[in-house]
């Protein structure tokens, strides 16, 4: 099995060791990045030797089982599961991802969790989303009409106009694919990234939102849209096989469209 190893001029130093059970058989070794706000320390990497006998198949009952068994101060967000709240998502053997839904299995040699890359870590593997969430709130992400609703009845799709934000509602803003990113790595400040513009998206592609013109105005800025350099980082990392680079293709396109 590979030996996890950090580069000679890495900052990030190697933690404790915390070590199997006595008679474990099936031992599996996870590096996890520690960092503490209390105390002056860099972050470290602990490593933890996992018994797999006795923990669940995902990456997140490995992390459970650590947490409950061998260090309760180690940090992290999850909540559902099964791959619907977007908390658990970190960065997993060097690849974005939600911990509930990558199997141990699929990891190779000695798992390296570290948090999503590029933001501001809170604590261990929790990472301060707010000005992702602020992202999100200026894309103004809900229904806006100007028409009054019909007299008696909801604002009715046919089977076709519901189907074109097929691959876009499913999104959990799990923030995986705008953290795998270079163009929002470097201008978040001002950059949407990807799953902001997948957002974005989802309400000019349907066809209840009589706010389109006024959607597009508040993309129409050099940062804001125009930063996307069709890397397609952003489709490689959705855990949810969404493909955000095509949906800013699309926005980009409407903006064409609508020059004439
Ligand atoms: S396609 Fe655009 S949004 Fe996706 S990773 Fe590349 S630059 Fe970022
Ligand atoms: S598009 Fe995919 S990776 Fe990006 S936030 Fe949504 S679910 Fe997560
Ligand atoms: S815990 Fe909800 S997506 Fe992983």
């Amino acid at each position: 099995m590979a030996e996890f190893s950090l580069p000679a001029n890495s900052k990030i130093g190697k933690g404790e060791t915390h070590k199997a059970p006595e008679g474990a058989k099936r031992v599996r070794k996870f590096q996890v990045y520690r960092w503490n706000p209390d105390d002056e320390k860099n972050p470290v990497m602990d490593t933890f030797e996992v018994d797999l006998d006795s923990c669940g198949p995902m990456v997140l009952d490995a992390l459970i089982k650590i947490k409950n068994e061998m260090d309760a101060s180690v940090t992290f967000r999850r909540s559902c599961r099964e791959g619907v709240c977007g908390s658990c998502a970190m960065n997993i053997d060097g690849k974005n991802g939600l911990a509930c839904t990558t199997a141990i299995e699929d990891c190779k040699g000695e798992v390296k969790i570290t948090p999503l890359p590029h933001l501001e870590v809170v604590k261990d593997l929790v990472c301060d989303m707010k000005h992702f969430y602020a992202q999100y709130a200026s894309i103004k992400p809900w229904l806006q009409t100007t028409t009054p609703v019909p007299a008696g009845k909801e604002r009715l799709q046919s089977k076709d106009e519901r189907a074109q934000i097929d691959g876009l509602y499913e999104c959990i803003l799990c923030a995986c694919c705008s953290t795998s990113c270079p163009s929002y790595w470097w201008n978040s400040d001002k950059y949407l990234g990807p799953a902001i513009l997948l957002q974005a998206y989802r309400w000019l592609a349907d066809s209840r939102d009589e706010m389109t013109g006024e959607r597009l105005d508040a993309l129409e800025d050099p940062f804001r849209l125009y930063r996307c350099h069709t890397i397609m980082n952003c489709a490689n990392a959705c855990p949810k096989g969404l493909n955000p680079a095509k949906a800013i293709a699309e926005i980009k396109k409407m903006m064409l469209e609508r020059q004439g």
